[in-house]
């Protein structure tokens, strides 16, 4: 037996009212520990879903099933689940690994082109924190990448998942600081996402904007050459992210 529950689209689904509708639906279902949670959809669903899995009779099996080029390269991989607390993002989690996850990229196609190119700024960052040539491979198949060609992007997201996976492995509960790594850009995007509020930058977009930021600071304090900031710069361009701020933001 197989029961749909849909989520309305947006980033207020990762609340725990929703997660608490979902759990009276599963009440109401008679669901148990050998019910089978599939989140299908991009990171919001992966991430409540995830939650409701690992809280739901105290965990019960949970497979991913991204739609989207973020939720195929990031979110669904690693077990970092939850929702958000009114005051703060992703404050209410856990760490829960699906027992799988089933990527088709055909879903990809139907993508706004927005959401999709959030979705490379998340690759990018990949190529750049561990593995330089994966990130000169991207720099050759800019055609590729802004065409959604479905061989290419199968590959990417095979590679980002398993550098991702790599991290993960090593310091799966953030106590070693390997996994801060994958952060690279963030401590800059977090604060323009609240600045500019949420909704108007995508997340990857302010990841973008943030990665040339954190690669400025690195220039200046003398840990990288001026030609690995440009780099990201060009490729970043090239796949029409965005590296300013979109409306003049006050910083006050
Ligand atoms: N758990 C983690 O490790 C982790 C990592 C990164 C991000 N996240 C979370 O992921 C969330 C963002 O995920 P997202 O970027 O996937 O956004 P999202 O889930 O909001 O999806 C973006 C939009 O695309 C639509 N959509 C999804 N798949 C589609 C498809 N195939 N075709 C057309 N439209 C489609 C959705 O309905 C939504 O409107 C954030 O809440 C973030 O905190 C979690
Ligand atoms: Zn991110």
């Amino acid at each position: 037996m197989m029961d749909i529950i849909a989520l309305p689209a947006g980033e207020q689904s990762k609340s725990l009212d929703v997660v608490t509708q979902v759990y009276d639906r599963l009440i109401d279902r008679q669901a148990d520990r050998q019910t089978t949670i599939f989140a299908v959809g991009g990171g919001v669903v992966g991430d409540a879903a995830g939650f409701i899995a690992a809280t739901y009779t105290r965990g019960v099996p949970f497979i991913q099933i991204p739609t989207t080029l973020l939720a195929d390269v990031d979110s669904s991989v690693g077990g970092k689940v939850g929702v958000n607390h009114p005051r703060a993002k992703n404050m209410i989690g856990a760490f829960y690994q699906p027992f799988g996850v089933l990527i088709d990229t055909t879903a990809l196609q139907t993508l706004p082109d927005r959401e999709y190119r959030s979705g490379l700024a998340e690759v990018v960052k990949y190529g750049v924190i561990m593995d330089a040539d994966f990130f000169a491979e991207l720099e050759r198949h800019i055609d590729d990448l802004n065409r959604r060609d479905p061989d290419f992007l199968a590959r990417v997201i095979a590679r980002s998942c398993r550098l991702k996976a790599d991290i993960v492995e090593k310091d799966e509960f953030e106590r070693t600081g390997l996994r801060a790594t994958l952060n690279y850009g963030h401590t800059f995007a977090h604060a323009f996402e609240a600045l500019c509020g949420y909704g108007e930058l995508l997340h990857g977009e302010a990841v973008a904007i943030g990665m040339i930021c954190a690669s400025r600071l690195a220039e200046r304090r003398g840990l990288i050459d001026a030609s690995v900031t440009e780099r990201q710069v060009a490729l970043l361009t090239a796949l029409h992210l965005p590296l300013t701020l979109p409306t003049p933001v006050r910083f006050t």
